[in-house]
């Protein structure tokens, strides 16, 4: 078993990265049947809190094993939905300052993560890495970890700004990190399907898409008022409601990932 190892990026804000690594983690593992993980690399911690975990009462999280070196297995927690997760707090904020500030003890402060992150490859199918809303230390550490890059685009006005600033941050890893992420691929989320603003978006999101040569999932991850409801019980959607149609578009772009050559 060698992990494949997906970063779940954006610097736009609130555009489902967090929902979509949790919910791809729930499908993988229940649906498809393989041994999934999701590392928190956002010191907003939303990954323990989706899942009602109080954030700051783990004993180790992902800033003892970025900057003191700690086996990232010890930071692991094993959920009740069976996939495992690696938690985040705001003490990781001090990654960026403290990794940058070190040049003896962190000589290459954008491959901690990826360093800790070999000692997994072994134990998963499947790794998604939670990523903030900026293109700081946390995300191009992820970058530098991860084979592939999956990017959730709002459909709405300016839902696909910033997508240039990531190629060029995945472009910036290979050169300067010696990264090989690859952009899988662009998935329209918080999409409503009936709102003609949201349809236009993702039109001209696609033709954007195509211009550029990236390419843009079929399946739309369709807005829906369970998901919240779902993460307030501390529940993954998919798992929370497996008839809804939002739990469908999730099986459905996993089929399609899949179906895409990611294992
Ligand atoms: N399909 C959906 N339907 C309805 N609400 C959703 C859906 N997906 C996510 N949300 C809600 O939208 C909000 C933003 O989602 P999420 O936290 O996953 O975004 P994010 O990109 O991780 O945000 P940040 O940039 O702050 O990390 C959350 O309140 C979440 O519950
Ligand atoms: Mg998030």
């Amino acid at each position: 078993m060698k992990a494949h190892i997906i970063a779940v990026a954006s610097q736009k804000g609130g555009v489902a990265k967090s929902t979509t690594s949790l919910n791809l983690a729930a499908v993988y593992q229940k649906i498809h049947g393989y041994k999934t993980a999701v590392v928190d690399m956002d010191a907003q911690g939303h990954i323990a809190k989706q899942l009602g975990l109080d954030k700051d009462k783990f004993e180790n999280t992902m800033v003892d094993v970025l900057l003191d070196g700690l086996p990232i297995r010890k930071a692991r927690y094993v959920t009740d939905f069976g996939f495992h997760i690696y938690p985040a707090n705001i003490t990781l904020s001090a990654l960026s300052i403290e990794s940058a500030k070190d040049n003896h003890k962190y000589p290459h402060p954008n491959h901690l993560l990826s360093q800790a992150m070999d000692a997994l490859r072994g134990d998963y199918d499947y790794i998604f890495i939670d990523t903030p809303p900026s293109l700081d230390a946390p995300t191009l550490n992820a970058l530098v970890a991860s084979d592939s890059v999956l990017v959730p685009v709002h459909t709405e006005y300016l839902g696909a700004d910033g997508l240039v600033e990531l190629v060029d941050a995945i472009n910036r890893v290979h050169v300067n990190d010696g990264a090989h992420c690859e952009l899988m691929g662009v998935v329209a989320t918080l999409h409503m399907e009936y709102r003609a603003h949201n349809m236009e978006m993702l039109k001209e999101l696609k033709i954007y898409c195509e211009q550029k040569g990236y390419k843009v999932y079929d399946t739309f991850i369709r807005r829906a008022i369970m998901m919240a409801e779902a993460a307030r019980r501390g529940v993954p959607g998919v798992l929370y409601d497996p008839k809804a149609a939002v739990t469908h578009d999730f099986i459905n772009l996993s089929k399609e990932m899949l179906s895409n050559g990611t294992k």
